[in-house]
């Protein structure tokens, strides 16, 4: 029989996003009460592999529900990227006698806990990001409260664009799935949005706001996600710089249209970047508990001996999944909702 379970380490991965305290809370009130002990494990994978951790108690919890960001911090660590940070790791986890971690994170922070619990590592996984870009599960945390921040920020653009008869241009984040663009701009009432999964038409977008015009409206919202790219170009980015897990800082193509449309249709346009705004602040409502239920269960799986698996969210139902279905591609957005939200353009 395997090991019985009784310290567990947490840690959060990858870039922030509002909801992760709340886990963090249920995944120690849980544990708590079935007589776990759980350490913080800080900033990520380097933390496990500096040994830098914090005691995560009932003390150090409460409170932190309505708390954007993550009590225990977070990096872009990769464990992986060479074989003295992997080899740290795996020695401290030891010395930290740790018989199971919980890793909160996305893609990146997921495929590190799938390597790990490959090699024999006892991993739980629960599904972090605003972009909502990751398989096997229907919403992630932290999404739900980038949309409504994007969404209040299209509803604030809407009243100066119609003082001032300008096409507003606002660019919101979401690596390569426009999940937010789409959600965000269906709320807010966008009259275009462009997202990475379709090539950008200038010439069909400028169309789209010349008729709007036509029939008597001298504004416009055009919502793009950080992704999209021109039919004929590539994905623009702030630098050429990567990070650890090979990823490139996107961000610019809300200026790039934005210039294309005025110069196009001499409609005065101006752009808007929403960049980390949508990653701060309190969690709603949904984030909350979502968050709390996948801690919760998290806890469970970890009891259960599930290792390898991630919570997730399918239906109202919160189910394990193998972290490698979760991890093995992009989800992007689905053409129906798409359909739907391409009703209301123009
Ligand atoms: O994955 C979450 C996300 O906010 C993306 O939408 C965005 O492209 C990226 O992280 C920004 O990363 P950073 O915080 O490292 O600038």
């Amino acid at each position: 029989m395997a090991n019985p379970i009784k310290r567990i380490g947490v840690l959060t991965g990858g870039g922030d996003c509002p909801g992760l305290n709340p886990v963090i809370r249920a995944i120690v009130r849980k544990s708590y009460s079935a007589g776990l002990e759980v350490i913080g494990i800080k900033n990520g994978w380097k933390g496990l592999i500096q040994r830098d951790t914090m005691t995560l108690d009932l003390q150090s919890v409460s409170g932190i529900l309505p708390k954007g960001g993550t009590i225990l911090g977070t990096s872009r660590t990769n464990p992986y990227k060479d074989p003295q940070s992997l080899a740290s790791l795996k020695a401290n986890l030891k010395d930290l006698q740790l018989d199971a971690v919980i890793a909160i994170g996305g893609e990146d922070t997921l495929g590190a806990s799938l390597k790990l619990y490959k090699e024999g590592v006892r991993v739980v996984g629960i599904p972090k990001t605003i972009d909502n870009d990751l398989s096997e599960t229907d919403y992630t945390f932290g999404f739900d409260t980038a949309v409504n921040t994007a969404m209040e920020a299209i509803d604030r653009l809407h009243t100066t664009a119609e003082s001032h008869h300008r096409i507003m241009v606002v660019e919101v984040m979401g690596r390569h799935a426009g999940w937010i663009a789409v959600h965000a701009g269906i709320a807010g009432g966008a009259d275009v949005i462009l997202i990475p999964e379709i090539p950008i038409k200038v010439e069909e977008v400028c169309s789209i706001l010349r008729k709007r015009h036509e029939r008597g409206k001298t504004f416009s919202i055009v919502v793009v996600a950080e992704g999209a790219e021109f039919e004929k170009g590539q994905t623009l980015t702030q630098d050429q710089k990567v990070d650890e897990f090979g990823h490139v800082r996107l961000g610019g193509i809300g200026q790039a249209l934005a210039e294309l449309i005025e110069k196009k249709t001499g409609f005065e346009t101006r752009v808007t970047v929403l960049g980390h705004i949508q990653r701060g602040g309190s969690p709603t409502a949904f984030d909350r508990v979502l968050g709390t239920r996948f801690g919760v269960k998290a806890v469970e799986l970890v009891l259960n001996g599930e290792f390898g698996k991630m919570v997730s969210l399918k239906g109202n139902a919160i189910v394990p999944v193998p972290i490698e279905s979760a991890v093995k591609q992009l989800k992007t957005v689905d053409r129906d909702l798409y359909d739907i939200a391409k009703i209301f353009f123009g």
